[in-house]
Parts: structure tokens; C-alpha cells; sequence
């Protein structure tokens, strides 16, 4: 007899008990840490922390070194749940198996969620270390992780997407930024398979299109918060410029990497502005 696989419900049933089985905290918002992002992992007063590869069912590392970690306690104030460490598709992992942690996210009753990434810009009007506020998403990703049969317990059949992108945490992302004197671009992100950037003519055509932004990773992790009818908000740092494309400069992992040193520090701030105005809600 074929051995039985447990169905997803029951798989993220699983990794909720195991994690309440350490504590009883209750977070209220969840973050996403992409590049540039890892910093805010110090600021937060830790309450626990679990390694990946601990948790039934998460997916398995393929880099060594890149393990990742589950991380529950405040930050600025807010009970917060992180995940420090992204799955991406052209890792190899499907669309299911990268969202997984997300859907425990959402499934542990977190109120909103926030997702951040490093992205390219085909908008002649962002500039790298800018940070943009995504307000919808283009999916040209091969894969989706809500293909295959629907379980109602977790969410609907076919998830509308016209508020996607939770108009409300735009708005406070919006008017946070301007008090700190950021520009604040609100774009269409572009999600692309990977790993390889793209050409001057897919560039072209990424605008054309109406896309503002491009990236790897995201609008995966987007379609299950959706699903699960769970807010968020997501917030792209500019590591890149691809909309002069008749000039385009090779562009090199370090410098992504730079921009996301020092443009990171900005968004860090907003995400902490923003969680310390839901905490203040709290009291
Ligand atoms: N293309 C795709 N993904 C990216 C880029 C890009 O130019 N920059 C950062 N992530």
C-alpha cells in the first residue's frame, strides 16, 4: 500500500503544535526578512528561536549556511514571529513547499503580515536604495502554490485579488514614509522564475507591460496570504536600475548586496515605525 501523505492542514496543524508544544506566545504581526532585512533580527527582544530545520514539514535547505530560523518575540513593541531565512523557486523548491512557512504564519492567527525584497527597477523614476511600497503584482512565475485541490478549511477555491496588496497597510506604509521624509513610489512588482536577470528586451517589455519592479521571489508568498486571508504588505528595496535600456550596466550580486546594506537601514526604520505605531494600538 502507497504510504499516506498528510494533507497540508494537517501538515501546518502539525508545525503550530510543535511550536506551541515550546511556548504560548501569541504574535500579532509576521515578517518576512529578505536581503537587506537580516539587521532587524538583532533588534528583537527574542523570545524564542527555532532552527528550519526543526519544524515538521519546512522545506529542506539547499545551501549550506542559509539554514534559516523561525524567531518569535517583540520589536518595537510589537509580539512579532519572523522568519529569517526565504525558499525561492529557482532554488528547485515548488511553489507549495516555498509557501509552506508562510502558511504556518498565517495559520498560527497572526493579524498582518510583512513581507520585504530586493528588486529591480524598470521605472525610470526609482532609483537604487529607494524603497517602494508594492501596490499589485504581474506573476509570471511557472508555478502556483493554490494548483492542485482545494481545502475550504484552509481557504476559498478561487481568491479574489483586487486588494492583494491591503490597501490600509499601504496607506500607513505611505504616510509613515513621508514623516520620515522618504519618497514614498508605490509599484507593480514583477515576479520572474530565476535565477538568471533578465535581457535588455525582457527589461523593455517588463515595462511595457505596466511593471515598475522586477524580482525572484514574493508573489508566491502573496497568493497564500491572500488565500488565507491574511493582510500584508510588501516593501521592495531598489537594488538595481534596468530602465535605460540601451545602457544597461552588468549588474553583480555584490553590488545588489551593497545597496541592500545601506538602503536596508531605511526600511528597517519604516518597519519599526510601523510596528511601534501597532503596539502603541495595544496599550
Ligand atoms: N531582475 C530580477 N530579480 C532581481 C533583479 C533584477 O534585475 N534585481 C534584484 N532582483
Amino acid at each position: 500500500m502507497k504510504p499516506q501523505t498528510s494533507s497540508l492542514f494537517d501538515q501546518l496543524n502539525d508545525a503550530a503544535e510543535y511550536l506551541r508544544s515550546h511556548t504560548d506566545f501569541k504574535p500579532k504581526t509576521g515578517l518576512i526578512l529578505g536581503t537587506g532585512l537580516g539587521g532587524l533580527v538583532d533588534k528583537i527582544e527574542l523570545h524564542k528561536k527555532w532552527d528550519y530545520a526543526t519544524i515538521p514539514h519546512f522545506p529542506e535547505s539547499t545551501v549550506q549556511g542559509h539554514e534559516g530560523s523561525l524567531l518569535m518575540g517583540h520589536l518595537a513593541g510589537e509580539a512579532v514571529i519572523v522568519l529569517n531565512g526565504r525558499f525561492h523557486y529557482y532554488e528547485g523548491y515548488s511553489a507549495k513547499e516555498l509557501t509552506f512557512p508562510t502558511r504556518l504564519l498565517c495559520h498560527l492567527g497572526i493579524e498582518r503580515i510583512f513581507i520585504s525584497n530586493v528588486a529591480g527597477s524598470v521605472n525610470p523614476q526609482y532609483q537604487a536604495g529607494h524603497v517602494v511600497i508594492v501596490k499589485d503584482h504581474i506573476n509570471m512565475q511557472p508555478d502556483n502554490p493554490l494548483r492542485g485541490p482545494n481545502d475550504d478549511r484552509i481557504g476559498i477555491r478561487f481568491p479574489d485579488l483586487t486588494n492583494a496588496y491591503d490597501r490600509k497597510l499601504r496607506e500607513l506604509a505611505s504616510s509613515t514614509m513621508s514623516k520620515m521624509k522618504m519618497i514614498a513610489h508605490q509599484g507593480v512588482y514583477v515576479g520572474l522564475q530565476g535565477p538568471n536577470l533578465e535581457t535588455a528586451a525582457e527589461y523593455k517589455m517588463l515595462r511595457t507591460i505596466g511593471g515598475d519592479l522586477v524580482g525572484m521571489s514574493t508573489v508566491q508568498e502573496v497568493l497564500v496570504t491572500n488565500h488565507m486571508r491574511v493582510p500584508v504588505l510588501v516593501t521592495s528595496l531598489v537594488s538595481n536600475e534596468c530602465h535605460d535600456v540601451g545602457n544597461l550596466c552588468e549588474t553583480t550580486v555584490e553590488q545588489v548586496l551593497e545597496v541592500a546594506k545601506t538602503g536596508g537601514e531605511k526600511l528597517q526604520e519604516l518597519w519599526l515605525a510601523m510596528l511601534g505605531s501597532f503596539a502603541d494600538e495595544n496599550l
